[in-house]
């Protein structure tokens, strides 16, 4: 037996993807603005939705309840540092665009939120609900239009997001999520099949 140790109730969810997500909101004459968000999850798959969970006081949060919609950026190594600068500095005070050498691209499907152009994939969504949960309010939205940067297909059309070098967040810190342990039912897979998908894996 391990020598388990008792936390008080808390959020220790963990790996939890870190992504930038973008809004805009020309009614409330605010500058476009990006927000670092972990509190982040899938929650549907038809209609496809996913959830932020967004602290009231931050600058993006009138943004996305006021245009009703927000980008969620999928974030790569090269993009650690933007991640980690976004969630520490408020577009009330910065221009996080031009600090972090990004740019505002549009969203398929959104009048208002522009995509980052510089990360590997985006999920442009419309609010659909907010739960008010206390200390967040937590956005659901509908992805109502999903680009990937075209290197991350092969030949056949396939996607390989995990060639993307995708970020994690655990308890902190970011990390690499560039080693693929195995696949979706890699336990069960016939011996050549395990074989022929892990060396494509392993490059
Ligand atoms: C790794 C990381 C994850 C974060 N996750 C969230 C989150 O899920 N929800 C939230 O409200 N704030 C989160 N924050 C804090 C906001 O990103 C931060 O307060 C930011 O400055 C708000 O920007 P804004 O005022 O321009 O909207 C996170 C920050 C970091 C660094």
């Amino acid at each position: 037996m391990h020598d388990f140790r008792t936390f008080a109730p808390c959020t220790l969810l963990a790996p939890v993807p870190a992504v930038m997500v973008s809004c805009a909101c020309p009614k409330l004459d605010a500058r476009p603005n990006i927000i670092t968000i972990a509190w982040a999850g899938t929650v549907n798959s038809d209609p496809p939705m996913v959830s932020i969970s967004v602290r009231r006081n931050r600058y993006s949060h009138a943004m996305i309840r006021e245009s009703g919609e927000f980008v969620v950026n999928l974030v790569d190594e090269a993009r650690c540092k933007a991640v980690d600068f976004c969630g520490v500095r408020s577009g009330k005070d910065v221009d996080k665009w031009a600090h972090c050498g990004l740019t505002p691209m549009p969203a398929l499907g959104l009048d208002n939120a522009p995509a980052i152009a510089e990360c590997p994939a985006y999920l442009a969504c419309k609010v659909r609900q907010v739960l008010e949960l206390g200390s967040h309010d937590m956005f659901v939205g509908e992805v109502v239009g999903v680009q990937v940067r075209g290197d991350l297909f092969d030949a056949d059309g396939s996607l390989h997001l995990e060639r993307a070098g995708l970020v994690a967040y655990n308890h902190g810190v970011y990390q690499r999520t560039a080693d693929v342990l195995g696949f979706f039912g890699y336990s069960v897979a016939r011996p050549e099949v395990l074989a022929r998908r892990m060396k494509q894996y392993q490059g």
